[in-house]
């Protein structure tokens, strides 16, 4: 039985995604309003509060004639706190709807100005001019929920594996990977770049830690348009002392498939709204396939490919041989040539390094690029030398060969590209808040 205390009391403020809680009681909620639908003397307004949406029902027998006029009125992307009772109905999209008590307007977009994405198609650059909204759709929010998803599940698996967070600067005074993709920046009386990867200064905190990770934002300055490339992206980078090719590659895939397994466990919804085909996902367990580059290679002949050893993979290449395997797979010893300085020649072969690709499957490409270091003074010494690279700049990480050198390794892994992989869509753009390419600085 009520009393008197909890009839005056307001409602519970509620979430969506949490109404089931509340089956038969009044409650609360803070949103927007997503749509309005009439039908005869019905009113059905949608309304979204950031982790889902409901339908609420007002009927104009029962209403009051004030409230029943002012949820009428409601336009898109209206603020609102709604009260109502949650009622279970098995045909309601999250399975409940809400017959509406109360409607208080926050902020009413005015109908002579209204939102201007609508539920009707729109074109991808009008979407990406209104990127600040557009982040509102059901869409966009289950990357962005992927997306939260995956960086957590990272760092669990990390900090549980005994990696120790230390990050790394985004001012820095030389390139790591290649000084074709650098911005430069005014540094005072000098110059600066942003920088392309933490992976230098991860190898320096992982001779003061061990096991350790950076992870940041890195930039590149791409000029190529493409599907997978941004100009500003964020990258997990783990690095281990003590550690060889085969130990690189053994937490690149453990990495990967728990990071699967948990956004399937957790991301159903998100999911479903993005119309993931589960499958190819639940697929992805270990251990993944891992073949040379040579293997690559004669594959991709096989397949017709034109690739003549010695060149890099492109992304074509990527997408043909990842159609051969259903998971991710690893790609090992690069020719020395196409890959960065640091990494450490394959023993027996020197024309090779111990590097690794991981290559995700269904076209989505690279997601992972990784190496042993070269650990040697005069063999660093004389890279740095070969790249053109100016050697007082990296004075520092030679430092690391002379004081207590060991073998070492890590990789990074591309936020965006398994983000985008994993939502199974199309362009890289949509998988984080403000995508940065060679077009876009706006918004
Ligand atoms: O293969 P990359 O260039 O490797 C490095 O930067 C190493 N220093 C990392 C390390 O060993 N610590 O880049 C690593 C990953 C790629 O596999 C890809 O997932 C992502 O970063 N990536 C990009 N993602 C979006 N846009 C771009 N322009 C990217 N470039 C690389
Ligand atoms: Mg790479």
């Amino acid at each position: 039985m009520k009393t008197e205390n909890q009839v005056q009391n307001p409602p519970p403020l509620a979430t969506i995604a949490r109404l089931g809680e509340h089956a038969g009681e009044e409650v609360c909620l803070r949103g927007w309003v997503y749509n309005l639908r009439e039908s005869g003397k019905l009113l059905f307004p949608q309304f979204r509060d950031g982790a889902g949406i409901v339908q609420g029902v007002l009927f104009q027998k029962t209403a009051p004639p004030e409230l029943f006029a002012r949820v009428k009125s409601l336009t898109q992307e209206t603020s609102v706190e709604v009260t109502g009772k949650v009622r279970a109905d098995a045909r309601a999209p999250g399975g409940y709807e809400l017959e509406i008590t109360g409607l208080e307007i926050v902020q009413l977009v005015p109908p002579e100005s209204p939102y201007p994405i609508t539920p009707k198609e729109h074109g991808v650059d009008f979407l990406m001019d209104h990127r600040h909204l557009w982040l509102r759709s059901q869409r966009q929010t289950a990357i962005l929920r992927v997306r939260h998803e995956v960086i957590r599940a990272v760092r669990e698996f990390l900090d549980h594996d005994g990696f120790i967070l230390a990050d790394a600067p985004i001012l820095t005074p030389a390139a790591c990977e290649g000084t074709s993709t650098l911005f430069e920046v005014d540094y005072f009386d000098d110059k600066a770049y942003l920088t392309q990867s933490g992976q230098l200064y991860a190898e320096a905190a992982a001779m003061a830690l061990g096991k350790t990770y950076c992870f940041g934002p890195t930039f590149r300055a791409e000029k190529s348009k493409t599907r997978r490339h941004l100009t500003e992206f964020w990258m997990v980078e783990p690095e281990m002392a003590f550690a060889q090719l085969d130990d690189v590659m053994a937490l690149a895939e453990r990495l990967v498939a728990g990071v699967v397994a948990r956004v399937l466990q957790s991301c159903p919804r998100e999911l479903a709204v993005l119309e993931r085909n589960l499958a190819p996902l639940e697929a992805v367990q270990l251990p993944f396939p891992r073949i040379s580059y040579d293997e690559a290679v004669e594959r991709l002949r096989a397949a017709g490919s034109p690739i003549e050893w010695g060149g890099d993979l492109g992304g074509t290449d990527e997408t043909l041989l990842a159609r051969e395997f259903d998971r991710p797979v690893m790609v090992h010893r690069y020719p020395a040539q196409v890959k960065a300085f640091y990494m450490q020649p394959d023993p027996v072969r020197p024309e090779v390094a111990m590097c690794v690709d991981m290559l995700a499957p269904e076209g989505y490409g690279e997601i992972i690029g990784g190496s042993q270091r070269i650990h040697d003074l005069d063999l660093l010494r004389r890279r740095i030398e070969s790249h053109h690279l100016p050697e007082a700049a990296f004075q520092w990480y030679l430092d690391l060969r002379r004081f207590g050198s060991v073998p070492h390794g890590g990789f990074g892994m591309g936020i965006e590209r398994v983000v985008a992989w994993l939502c199974g869509i199309e362009h890289i753009r949509e998988t984080i808040p403000f995508p940065r390419t060679i077009y876009r600085i706006f918004p």
